[in-house]
């Protein structure tokens, strides 16, 4: 069975930033709290006319380019997210065209903030199946279309943004880089707790579910809270107890950025020191799927991910999903 390594990393976010400050003036907030209670200070916010596959597009492309791949070369493209632009064609399609990767095959996963995770191991599986030699795994969230900017519980959480990484065979000489191990788990008794009401075949689109605005992100977010911090610091002790691997062993923890206060109090039960944590949020906020790939190009361009180190991705979200993978960064 070949390994699989990440051979390259893009993302995009879009260049407009909305601020604290900003919030404090259409919503009853105020920095203090949104600092003190998320770690957020601003986020990037998509204009009008861009959507999540254009995100998804910018990032893919970033990630070709740095590996000096043609796109006709990609096997498959896999695009997680909560924000497609549309049900269907899949964000998956639109990033195949517009990438240009004839012959490429694709889908969309949601697992809404899990799904860069799981997304990830389903692409690392493609590869070590021996049937697929490049897969570009995506993860993409324009929340901001999502979110009701009267709602001060939730719009002070979200931002939009978009991160890429290719997957591919590991050279025979480099073996022990790629790919270890992942675990996940899914509790749907959760879903009620954070979700999109409407839209879907449960409640579809209509002038009364548009007024009593069920097409925005609702949230408890205290249920959303308890759920976050136990179960990713258990996924990740897992991960690394099947793999006999203590904390000092992992070199960074990048984890899902949706509350400093869940990085935070995860990383202190795991015993994983908070500069071995790559913690991002207060420019990002929460984007979903993004949060991963983007947490990773920081850690990279702080120089603390190199060749060689044990990286642990964990991350938790709605449905509840939890799911934390190990990987030998590769280049
Ligand atoms: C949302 C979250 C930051 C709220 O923090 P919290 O400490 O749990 O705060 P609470 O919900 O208990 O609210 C405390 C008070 O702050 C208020 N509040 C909520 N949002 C506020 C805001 N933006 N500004 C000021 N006050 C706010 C509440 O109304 C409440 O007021 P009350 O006591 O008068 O009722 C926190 O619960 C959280 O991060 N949850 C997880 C969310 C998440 O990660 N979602 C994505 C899934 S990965």
């Amino acid at each position: 069975m070949p390994k699989v390594k990440i051979s390259a990393l893009g993302c995009y976010v879009p260049p407009r930033v909305l601020t604290n400050q900003e919030l404090e003036r259409m919503v009853n907030t105020t920095n203090d709290w949104i600092l003190e209670r998320t770690g957020i200070s601003e986020r990037h916010i998509a204009d009008p006319e861009m959507a999540t596959s254009d995100m998804a597009y910018e990032a893919a492309r970033e990630a070709i380019q740095v590996r000096g791949i043609a796109p006709t070369e990609l096997d498959a493209i896999l695009v997680s997210t909560v924000t497609p632009d549309m049900f269907f064609p899949s964000t998956a399609c639109l990033v195949q065209d517009r990438l240009g990767a004839r012959g490429a095959w694709g889908f969309d996963l949601i697992a809404a903030c899990s799904s860069f995770v799981y997304a990830l191991n389903t692409g690392a599986h493609l590869v070590m199946a021996g049937t697929h030699r490049k897969v570009m795994v995506i993860g993409a969230d324009t929340m901001s279309r999502i979110i009701d900017y009267t709602d001060r519980a939730t719009c002070v959480l979200f931002g939009d943004g978009a991160g890429a990484m290719l997957l591919e065979p590991v050279a025979e000489d480099e073996g022990h880089l790629g790919y270890i191990d992942f675990l996940g788990e899914v509790d749907g008794s959760g879903g009620q707790y954070l979700k999109m009401p409407a839209g879907g075949s449960r409640m579809p689109a209509s002038a009364e579910t548009v007024a009593r605005k069920l097409h925005y992100v609702h949230q408890d977010g205290q249920q959303v809270f308890k759920y976050a911090v136990r179960k990713m610091y258990e996924v990740c002790r897992d991960l690394m107890k099947k793999n006999g691997l203590a904390a000092a062993d992992i070199h960074l923890m990048v984890p899902h950025q949706a509350n400093r206060r869940i990085i935070t109090a995860t990383a202190e039960r795991l015993g994983i020191p908070c500069e071995r944590v790559i913690i991002n949020i207060d420019r990002y906020g929460n984007t979903t799927a993004g949060t991963i790939p983007l947490a990773t190009r920081d850690a990279i361009d702080q120089g603390r991910l190199k060749k060689g180190d044990l990286v642990l991705f964990a991350a938790v979200g709605a449905g509840f999903t939890v799911g934390a993978t190990l990987w030998r960064w590769a280049y």
